[in-house]
């Protein structure tokens, strides 16, 4: 087998927030948004992050591109230190890797057309030598994701959802990114919209050869996507593994709940429901055991004092779970 590349790799990383509210006491102002995440990007992959609202996806998402600086743990891009990065090498990475939101709408600025836009971001990352070079790269990138001519002096009010959201993908390409954050790119577009972006993500990515992040609560989306796929509960990374093996042979029991809930594709296909009582926990103060302990059907003693630990139980499937060797 090939071996694989690995263009980005996350140690121990961990996000906290401070709370600033006066209700609350000391140890309780810190907001544990990521818990010891670890977990390799290979180059030319999409790697998918599935979790519940608050789970800290978007959190992960913004470290990965520094627009959050981690608490601690280490972020490696091609091998060296994000944060440790200077001058040239900095700037590089700061090309490299580029992140497309979940609202198309707030990410462009209501009083610029689409083509200043996408020139805009080349001139802060220093691409092309003048104005009218940045004209042409600019609109070869919004033909690039199905746009022509004629959109290039438009407004963002004058586009439709689907269309705005191809300006922000063409504003992300007109950088030349090796890896792209996509954090809920197509959930704000009506559901007949997001399959052809989502066809144009795919085509994009086989023609520059690039690795996506790929955010999500849309199962079916995650799953038609992603090469490999993290489940994410409070901020942890609770089980990780290829999309078709995850989808198959779900071990955690919050990955087991989850799928359980996306309808068979046969309607011979028997499938129980697994349902979690309660609701996620808040992140806030500190955390003792495992977070899905106050929910999971399997609880012990044991799983509400200890957390169990990220471990491969074999092929690379990794899962937390004391239940599963
Ligand atoms: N700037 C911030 N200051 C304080 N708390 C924050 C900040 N950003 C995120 N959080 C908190 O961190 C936790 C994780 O938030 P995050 O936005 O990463 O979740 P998410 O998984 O992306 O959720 P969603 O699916 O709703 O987008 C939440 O509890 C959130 O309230
Ligand atoms: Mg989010």
């Amino acid at each position: 087998m090939e071996s694989k590349r690995v263009i980005m790799k996350v140690e121990n990383l961990h996000k906290d927030f401070v709370i600033h509210s006066k209700k609350l006491t000391e140890p309780n102002k810190m907001l544990h948004a990521l818990s010891n995440v670890s977990f390799e990007i290979y180059e030319g992959e999409t790697l998918g992050v599935i979790g519940e609202s608050g789970c800290g996806k978007s959190t992960l998402g913004r470290c990965l591109v520094q627009l959050h600086k981690p608490t601690s743990g280490t972020i490696l891009y091609q091998g060296k230190d994000l944060w440790s990065l200077k001058g040239q090498e900095q700037k590089q990475a700061r090309r490299n890797i580029q992140m497309i939101f979940q609202d198309p709408y707030s990410s462009l600025d209501p009083k610029k057309t689409a083509s200043y836009s996408v020139e805009e971001a080349m001139k802060v990352h220093g691409i092309g030598e003048n104005n009218r070079e940045r004209h042409q790269r600019a609109l070869d990138s919004l033909q690039e994701v199905g746009l022509d001519i004629q959109h290039m002096e438009r407004y963002p009010h004058e586009f439709s959802g689907g269309q705005r959201q191809r300006v922000n993908i063409a504003r992300a390409l007109s950088i030349s990114p090796k890896l792209i954050v996509c954090d809920e790119p197509v959930s704000a577009l009506d559901v007949s919209i997001q399959a052809q972006v989502i066809n144009l993500f795919k085509k994009i990515q086989q023609e520059r050869k690039l690795t996506y992040v790929f955010i999500s609560h849309d199962l079916g989306i995650v799953k038609y996507i992603s090469d490999r796929i993290i489940i994410m509960y409070l901020g942890r990374i609770v089980e990780m593994y290829t999309s078709h093996g995850l989808y198959s042979n779900p071990l955690h029991p919050y990955t087991q709940a989850l799928l359980s809930a996306i309808p068979p594709e046969s309607p011979f296909e028997r499938r129980e429901r697994v349902l979690l009582e309660g609701d996620i926990p808040s992140p806030i103060g500190d955390q003792v055991g495992c977070p899905l302990a106050g929910r999971c059907p399997k609880c012990t003693e044991k799983c509400k004092k200890e957390t169990p630990e990220l471990k491969d139980t074999g092929d690379g499937h990794l899962v937390a779970c004391f239940f599963v060797s």
